[in-house]
């Protein structure tokens, strides 16, 4: 059992399996995370990848439970500053970025968009807990109100699109990279660079229920109204969804 299968990643989520089928044949030596917390998936990140050197973000200051080792380099930053998520990401070029931070629709987009562009040929980007921009997630357990940017396009809805057409074949020329953006967080010339940058977009979303309960750990539920004896909801609409995103 590694330190990730502890984690909600994977009891709650289910995410880990799916993050390990895009690691198998990979080459993973220069890493980047935005989101910290406890500095659990830092730990994991330097017991997976034994070879990488990790570069961490967060809005917290160092925090005396994250883990010391010379490959986890730490900025302090905010993602919702632009510049300061480009001059993270333009410490290195990488061949795995984890975003896993404010999980704010428009913070996920600058995110993504800056960190495409640090990527190695065929590196890979996550965008983890994607379910926040999904217009149905209970925004009023956020009180941001940064959340709004929910009733607009975003990376959810953006990368849905271009994964549909790359499913079909379609390249995305001007005409459908509008359609795509239009009343969302993402310009036209945005569009067309991630359809021209990805190869692939794979998405998961959790399709059964989570292995235990992350607010009590109960693995008992009420099954009829799908929440956790504690009143937790284990099967929203808008929970466990990720992407892992390959560049060409
Ligand atoms: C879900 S936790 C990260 C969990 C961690 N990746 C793990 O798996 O153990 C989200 C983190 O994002 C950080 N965060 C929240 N808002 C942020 C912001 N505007 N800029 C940077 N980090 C932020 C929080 O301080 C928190 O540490």
């Amino acid at each position: 059992m590694t330190l990730l299968h502890e984690s909600d990643k994977s009891f709650w989520h289910g995410f880990v399996d799916f993050y390990e089928s895009f690691f198998e044949n990979k080459k993973i030596e220069k890493i980047a995370e935005i989101g910290i917390f406890k500095g659990n998936s830092v730990r994991w990140l330097l017991e997976r990848f034994p070879n990488s050197v990790i570069y961490g973000a967060d809005i917290l200051p160092i925090q005396k439970v994250w883990p010391i080792d010379k490959r986890f380099v730490f900025s302090q930053l905010d993602q919702g500053d632009r510049i300061l998520v480009k001059n993270f990401f333009s410490q290195d070029f990488f061949d795995l970025i984890i975003e896993d931070g404010s999980h704010i629709p428009a913070h996920q987009v600058l995110a993504l968009l800056e960190g495409v562009k640090r990527l190695n040929e065929g590196g890979l980007y996550i965008l983890e807990d994607i379910h926040t921009s999904h217009k149905r997630y209970n925004v009023k357990t956020i009180g941001s109100i940064e959340y709004c940017s929910q009733q607009k396009g975003n990376a959810l809805t953006v990368l849905l699109a271009i994964m549909h057409y790359k499913e079909l074949g379609i390249v995305i020329d001007s005409s459908k990279a509008q359609m795509i953006s239009e009343d969302s967080l993402f310009s036209k010339e945005e569009v067309i660079f991630l359809d021209q940058n990805l190869k692939s977009i794979n998405f998961y979303r959790r399709a059964k229920l989570p292995q235990k309960c992350y607010a009590c750990g109960s693995i008992d539920y009420n099954f009829s109204s799908l929440k956790c004896t504690c009143g937790v909801d284990v099967f929203a609409d808008a929970d466990s969804m990720t992407f892992v995103l390959e560049k060409r």
